[in-house]
């Protein structure tokens, strides 16, 4: 697949668990991207992911004065409801037929036990069933393999567990899914993530990573051909994770010298107290209303 290269790009971040210091902004659980990527002297609004609530993601909108009607796709990194529960209140406003790019796994029962029993899939009343999204305009492209959407963007697609490096085979959270009648290990192999060919190199893009921020960069690279990481934008899911699988991370990551790294939401506070002290500069917290320009 030729992925092409970008002409320009400026990414919105809508929503997040931090609103940042001095902010008018509203934070909330999850995140939502507004990416705008220019080719052939057209700019295309891609959404990448809806946070928990639509209420937050349109107020933010109207602080930076974009208009939600200008959305041209939308892509769902997985089904968690942190990231899907928007959905329904944006499409209503967005009021037009609009690819939204996903995992076929996507609509899948997925909950936890711990402490009790919480449903972790798109929430049927804030982010809409399949059907009700259908009627709402929504056309689904659901697929397990990359997507070329715009020169330069692209979908990754599944990470299948033996293209995962090895300290990531094992995800952190502790989910479960039903399989024929049967509660399984939901590992979150429907998440997918962005890649996005720039002049300054590679960014990719992820909503919560739960196949493991590296095995998603690796295949971002795999897919592109671009070994140049200029950023890595998103929730990086390491909340949970302890000092060593942190520290892990780090060294992976410093062997792609990225020269950002934009990280939030379920990232963690140690974890990015662990980034800052590593990278320095080049990591930045992701906060509700902040506008990546490259
Ligand atoms: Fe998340
Ligand atoms: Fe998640």
């Amino acid at each position: 697949m030729d992925i092409g290269k970008n002409e320009g790009l400026k990414i919105y971040v809508l929503a997040d668990d931090y609103a940042g210091y001095n902010s008018l902004f509203l934070a909330q659980h999850g995140v939502s991207f507004l990416i705008e990527a220019e080719s052939n002297g057209v700019k295309h609004w891609i959404l990448f992911d809806t946070a928990s609530y639509s209420e937050p993601i349109l107020f933010n909108m109207k602080l930076l004065k974009l208009n939600p009607k200008n959305m041209d796709m939308i892509v769902l990194s997985h089904s968690h409801f942190d990231h899907t529960g928007g959905l329904l209140g944006i499409i209503k406003k967005i009021n037009k037929n609009i690819p939204i790019f996903a995992h076929p796994d996507i609509f899948k029962i997925s909950f936890s036990m711990e402490p009790e029993f919480l449903y972790a899939g798109i929430p049927p009343i804030g982010g809409g069933t399949k059907e009700e999204i259908e009627r709402q305009g929504g056309i689904w492209i659901l697929s397990k393999d990359p997507i070329r959407l715009v020169s330069g963007v692209f979908i990754l697609g599944e990470i299948e567990r033996e293209e995962k490096i090895s300290f990531e085979k094992e995800t952190s959270v502790h989910l479960y899914k039903i399989v024929d009648g049967r509660v399984v290990r939901d590992e979150v192999e429907d998440e997918i993530g962005l890649g996005i060919v720039t002049e300054k190199g590679l960014v990719v893009m992820v909503g919560c990573s739960h196949p493991g921020i590296i095995s998603m960069v690796r295949k971002a690279i795999e897919i592109s051909g671009v070994d140049e990481i200029y950023a890595i934008i998103g929730g990086f899911h390491l909340i949970d994770a302890d000092s060593n699988r942190i520290n892990k991370t780090i060294e992976a990551l410093k062997k792609y010298n990225p020269k950002k790294i934009y990280a939030g939401h379920c990232t963690g506070l140690k974890a990015e107290a662990m980034f800052m002290t590593d990278f320095g500069d080049v990591f930045e917290k992701l906060y509700a209303g902040k506008v990546i320009y490259f």
